[in-house]
């Protein structure tokens, strides 16, 4: 039987090949092992640290600490690559769909015919949720943030299906990673009904899982809704491309939830919470309303400014990247298919796309990006395809968050099969008070 690709190369302990840290304070010397992964930059190891120096490392925002060793995702961001499984995002986005990609980051390969056509059986016939769940919309306001009621559902969802929670039976975590896989869509699309005073619309069996998704978003009893193919297609590639990101904010966050225990059902709840902020997911829905606020193209270079001042807090929504310094696969993807529907629908003027268009050109002929090697990242183009889709700019993380569900669990399921798996406990480097005396009410000035 061939190695799967779940099982981990033994990271290439290079032997011998080690660095030395001197603490000049005391010319003690400690020597650190290096770990080489199959690609990517090598690692110190520095497990036993503390233990040994006395010393913690310090690293906020994690800009050089690897937190895991991992077989799904491979990003190399000088390069702009990115891979799932060793199969790249431009081969998945063209040829793949969203349930094989779901299969291939559970599973480690990309499953035969008969697999697929069992996973994805599996996975549609768990669509639909818990009657009771309904009454648990019915308790938010309707304009509640579709996020909002996201997180709060999801984290519900161990209320519903308690059966599935006890993370060291396996068949329980099976369940629970293809519930929640299967379920997302549902959740968001009633997410979105609500808001709109809708009436929920329940899952179909006879359609794929992005047309199902649009049909309960977009049909209402009243009439028949056929799903047009080119839009159902664009919304699996965007949920292809939006699927996992190897160990960003949100995906940290699921890790590290599921490290203390928490059932998976609660762990991908803090996944939602993490994913909503402007800086990681929440920056789709900020794109285009910063597009909006910008209005016309001769207002660009306006923001351009703004956005290089140091003493204005407003950043570009869309463009940066922690880890890619070139451009991001998936926005490259995501530009090409925002034409594809544009095309489609007829739309042959939309202002939010000129702007971007030409924000994009000024931005990357202007030194300020060009030194920081800040590009369009994936949150630039998604939402200009989904405002012509039909989705108010509310909907657009929750779209996030219903793709990258399938990613998180897959980590989650990374992290709790871990032989020697532990609790995620961060230290600090503490630059309080020392200690002194308590006073007492009557003596405090
Ligand atoms: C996602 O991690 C992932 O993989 C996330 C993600 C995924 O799939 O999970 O890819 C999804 O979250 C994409 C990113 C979406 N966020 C945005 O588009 C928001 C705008 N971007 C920035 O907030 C920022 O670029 C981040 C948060 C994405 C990255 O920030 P970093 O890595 O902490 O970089 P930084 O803040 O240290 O910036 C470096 C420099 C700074 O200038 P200097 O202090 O060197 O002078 O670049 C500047 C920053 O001020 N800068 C920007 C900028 N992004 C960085 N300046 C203007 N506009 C921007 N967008």
């Amino acid at each position: 039987m061939s190695k799967t690709h779940t099982e981990k190369n033994p990271s290439k302990r290079a032997d011998g090949e080690y660095v030395t840290l001197i603490d000049h304070s005391s010319d003690k010397q400690y020597n650190l092992s290096v770990l080489h992964g199959t690609e990517g930059p090598k690692v110190i190891d520095i497990q036993s640290l503390y233990k040994d120096t006395g010393f913690f490392t310090y690293d906020p925002g994690y800009t050089s600490t690897g937190s895991c060793d991992s077989t799904i995702t491979f990003i190399d961001g000088e390069k702009g690559i990115l891979r799932h499984r060793g199969y790249s995002i431009e081969n998945l986005a063209e040829h793949s769909d969203y349930m094989e990609v779901c299969y291939l980051l559970l599973y480690g390969e990309l499953p035969n015919a008969e697999q697929k056509s069992d996973f994805v059986h599996e996975i549609t016939y768990h669509t639909m949720v818990h009657e009771q769940l309904l009454g648990f919309y019915r308790g938010f306001r309707r304009d509640a943030h579709p996020m909002a009621i996201m997180a709060g559902v999801v984290g519900a969802l161990s209320a519903f299906y308690h059966e599935n929670t006890d993370i060291n039976d396996p068949e329980q975590r099976r369940m629970a990673t293809h519930q929640l896989i299967a379920k997302m869509p549902t959740i968001a699309a009633m997410a979105y009904k609500y808001s709109l005073g809708q009436p929920f619309v329940y899952p179909r069996n006879d359609l794929d899982y992005a047309e199902n998704f649009l049909h309960m978003a977009f049909s209402v009893p009243c009439e028949d809704y056929q799903v047009n193919p080119v839009l159902g297609r664009a919304m699996d590639r965007i949920f292809i491309l939006h699927a996992d990101h190897e160990q960003n904010a949100s995906t940290s966050t699921v890790r590290i939830a599921g490290s203390s225990g928490a059932n998976p059902f609660a762990c991908i709840a803090a996944g939602i919470a993490s994913l909503w902020g402007p800086a990681h997911g929440g920056a789709n829905e900020a794109v285009l309303n910063m597009l909006g606020e910008i209005g016309s193209k001769d207002r660009i270079p306006e923001f351009i400014n703004r956005a290089k001042d140091k003493n204005d807090p407003f950043r570009l929504m869309g463009f940066g990247h922690r880890v890619y310094k070139n451009y991001d696969p998936r926005a490259a993807v995501l530009r090409e298919s925002s034409h594809q529907v544009l095309s489609e629908l007829g739309i042959k003027d939309e202002p939010l796309l000129d702007i971007a268009i030409e924000l994009e050109k000024i931005a990357l002929e202007d030194d300020y990006f060009v030194e920081r090697k800040l590009f369009p990242n994936v949150d630039f183009y998604s939402g200009i395809t989904l405002r012509a889709m039909g989705f108010p700019t509310s909907m657009y993380t929750a779209l996030f968050a219903l793709a990258r569900t399938a990613g998180w669990i897959a980590q989650w399921k990374e992290m709790i099969k871990e032989p020697h798996q532990k609790i995620g406990r961060p230290r600090q480097l503490y630059l309080g008070s020392q200690e002194r005396p308590y006073v007492l009410l009557n003596k405090r000035g």
